[in-house]
C-alpha cells in the first residue's frame, strides 16, 4: 500500500481586484501554484475556478491522514538498472543542466570515470579528460557538425573518514561547462564529453532555454521538490514529475540521503547510533550520489534543475567532521558568480518574469553575514517591471505547524523576514525539511497580513525517512523547545505574544496562519500566467 503520490490542492496567489496597501508593490501577475493531485483543497472562486491567496485568509484546513498508511519505503539498490552504470568510461554520465542567472546561458555538468570506495584511494586527474560541449540549433548525427563548442573545468572530491570501519570515497571527474550567448526560449541540441576520445562524447540531448526576462513570459511549468532521496517513493515522485513535463525544476535540499544509507541499511530503520558506534561522525555513502545522478539523468539532461543545500548535504568528513558539503559543492553547477554571490550556498536567477532567490539555511544568515548583505543587494537589483514575481526558496521552513522541525529555524526567520517583507512581495517555497505539505495564509511575524508572502512547504519527495503526520497543535504533540535542534544556527524558540496562543509555544488548534496541510509524498508544480490588471 503506497502513500499518496503527490501533494494536493490548487491555489492562485493573486486576485484581480484586491488592493494591498503596501509600499513598493507593483503590478502583480496571476500566479498559479498547482499542486499535482487533482483534489481541490480550497473553495473554488466563481470566476476563475481557482481561488487566489488574496481571496484568503482561508480557514485552516487539515486533510485527515490514515496513520496505518505511514509506511517507509526502502532505498532502491545500486544494482537497479536505473542506478547502475550504463556506459563505460570515458562516456559521460550523470548529465545535468542548470540555468544561469539569465536565459542566454546554461550550465551543463556530467561525470566521467568511476567514483571508488576503499581505504587507500588515489584521486583521478581532472585534467586528464576535456570538458567540452558541442551544441547548436539543429539536431545532427555528426558531432563535428555542431556550430558551437564551449569548454569548462573539472574537479574531483573525496569523502574521507579517518576512523576505523568507515569507508573512504573519491569521485569520478565532475565537469561543468557554461554555454553562453544562447537565445531565450530556444531549443538547443548538444553533446558533452571529450571529443578527442573514442566513446568520449555523449549521445545528443536537447533543452529549451528559459524565456527572456519580462512581465509577459514565464516558464511553462516549474516543478518544486525536496527531501527527495532514492527510495521506491522517490522513484514514484520522479516518474510523476517527469509526466508533468516541467520546464524547470527546483530541488530545495536533501537530495540523496547518502548520509543515511549505511546507517539505515537502506531499509528506513532509524538506527544511527548502532552502525558506527566507535566513530564520532557518521559515514555518508557517496556511491549513492552516483546512483542518484544516473537515476535523474533522463530528466536532468533535458530540463534545468536548480538545487540548494539541505541538512543531508552537510555530510561532515575528516577529523571530527571539519569538512562539509564536499559532494554538493563539487557536483552541482549553480549561477553563483553570475548572481554575485560567489558561493554555491545561495544565489539567484531570472526565468521570464520570475526572479528566483535560493537562500542558504546552513550558512550564516545573520544581518552581519555575507549572505544577508548579498540578499539586500540582490533585492535592490530586482526590477519589478521586468520580474514582477520574486520567489524565494530555502530548505528549512520558517512557518510550520507540524511537530517535526517546529520552530527549528526561528533564528533565520527573525533575522531575514523583515528584509523580505519590507521590500518585496514574495512567494516563499520553504520546500522541505518537514516531510509533509503545508501552505500558509499570507503572514508576517506570525500575524495574518494581506501584504505578507505566501509560504509553502513542499516537504517530501519520498526519502527514506517516513512522512510527518503529527501537528504541534495535536493533543500531546507539542514538542519541547529542545526537540527540534537545527543542524546550523542557534535556538530562537518563542512563545506567541498575541492571539489564541498568546503566551504559549504551541497552538491548541491549527494556527490561523496555516491554510492547509496534508501528509503526503510528492512534488509541486508552479505555473505563472501573465496577468495585466493593476492589482495594487
Ligand atoms: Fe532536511
Amino acid at each position: 500500500m503506497a502513500l499518496a503520490l503527490a501533494t494536493t490542492g490548487t491555489i492562485a496567489a493573486a486576485g484581480s481586484h484586491r488592493h494591498c496597501h503596501c509600499p513598493l508593490l507593483v503590478l502583480l501577475p496571476l500566479l498559479l501554484l498547482l499542486l499535482v493531485l487533482q483534489q481541490l483543497a480550497l473553495p473554488v472562486d466563481g470566476s476563475s475556478g481557482i481561488p487566489t491567496t488574496l481571496d484568503g485568509p482561508f480557514p485552516p484546513t487539515t486533510r485527515a491522514f490514515d496513520r496505518s498508511l505511514r509506511q517507509g519505503s526502502a532505498d532502491v539498490p545500486l544494482t537497479d538498472p536505473r542506478l547502475a552504470p550504463r556506459l563505460d568510461p570515458p562516456a559521460p554520465e550523470q548529465i545535468a543542466l542548470a540555468a544561469s542567472s539569465d536565459p542566454t546561458s546554461v550550465w551543463v555538468s556530467w561525470v566521467t570515470g568511476r567514483g571508488r570506495v576503499g581505504s587507500h584511494l588515489t584521486p583521478l586527474d581532472p585534467a586528464a579528460v576535456r570538458s567540452e560541449v558541442l551544441y547548436g540549433y539543429r539536431s545532427t548525427t555528426i558531432a563535428t557538425a555542431y556550430p558551437h563548442v564551449a569548454r569548462g573545468g573539472a574537479e574531483v572530491y573525496s569523502q574521507l573518514y579517518p576512523y576505523p570501519g568507515l569507508l573512504n570515497y573519491t569521485s569520478g571527474v565532475l565537469h561543468h561547462v557554461r554555454l553562453r550567448g544562447l537565445r531565450p526560449g530556444a531549443r538547443y541540441y548538444y553533446r558533452c564529453g571529450d571529443a578527442s576520445l573514442s566513446g568520449g562524447l555523449s549521445e545528443e540531448r536537447s533543452f529549451v532555454t528559459m524565456p527572456a526576462p519580462g512581465p509577459s513570459s514565464y516558464p511553462r511549468r516549474v516543478a518544486v521538490v525536496g527531501d527527495l532521496g532514492l527510495t521506491g517513493n522517490s522513484t514514484a515522485t520522479v516518474d510523476h514529475l517527469a509526466r508533468n513535463d516541467p520546464s524547470l525544476i527546483l530541488l530545495v535540499g536533501d537530495m540523496v540521503y547518502a548520509n543515511q544509507y549505511r546507517t539505515t541499511g537502506g531499509k528506513g530503520a532509524s538506527c544511527f547510533s548502532c552502525s558506527f558506534p566507535d566513530a564520532p561522525i557518521r559515514e555518508s555513502y557517496q556511491p549513492r550520489w552516483d546512483g542518484w545522478g544516473r537515476f535523474m539523468e533522463p530528466i536532468t539532461s533535458k530540463i534545468p534543475m536548480m538545487v540548494i543545500e539541505g541538512n543531508h548535504e552537510i555530510e561532515p568528513q575528516g577529523h571530527g567532521g571539519a569538512v562539509t558539503f564536499a559532494s554538493y559543492l563539487a557536483r552541482f553547477a549553480v549561477p553563483s558568480e553570475e548572481s554575485g554571490s560567489n558561493t554555491k550556498f545561495y544565489y539567484s536567477f531570472n526565468a521570464g518574469g520570475i526572479h528566483f532567490i535560493m537562500l542558504g539555511a546552513y550558512v550564516d544568515y545573520n544581518r552581519t553575514s555575507a549572505q544577508y548583505s548579498w540578499l539586500e543587494k540582490d533585492l535592490q537589483r530586482v526590477d519589478r517591471r521586468v520580474t514582477p514575481w520574486v520567489v524565494a526558496a530555502w530548505h528549512s521552513p520558517w512557518y510550520n505547524s507540524y511537530s517535526s522541525h517546529y520552530q527549528e529555524f526561528e533564528c533565520m526567520r527573525q533575522e531575514m523576514e523583515q528584509l523580505l517583507k519590507l521590500r518585496y512581495l514574495l512567494f516563499h517555497l520553504d520546500a522541505t525539511q518537514v516531510h509533509a505539505y503545508e501552505r500558509m495564509n499570507r503572514v508576517f511575524n506570525y500575524t495574518l497580513d494581506p501584504c505578507g508572502p505566501v509560504y509553502i512547504t513542499v516537504g517530501d519527495g519520498g526519502n527514506i525517512e517516513k512522512i510527518d503526520i503529527d501537528h504541534a497543535d495535536d493533543p500531546g504533540k507539542c514538542p519541547s523547545p529542545g526537540d527540534n535542534l537545527p543542524e546550523f544556527g542557534g535556538l530562537c524558540h518563542l512563545n506567541f505574544t498575541s492571539g489564541p496562543a498568546k503566551g504559549k509555544f504551541c497552538w491548541d488548534r491549527q494556527p490561523e496562519w496555516s491554510a492547509f496541510r496534508e501528509s503526503s509524498f510528492g512534488h509541486g508544480i508552479l505555473e505563472v500566467a501573465p496577468f495585466t490588471s493593476n492589482v495594487f
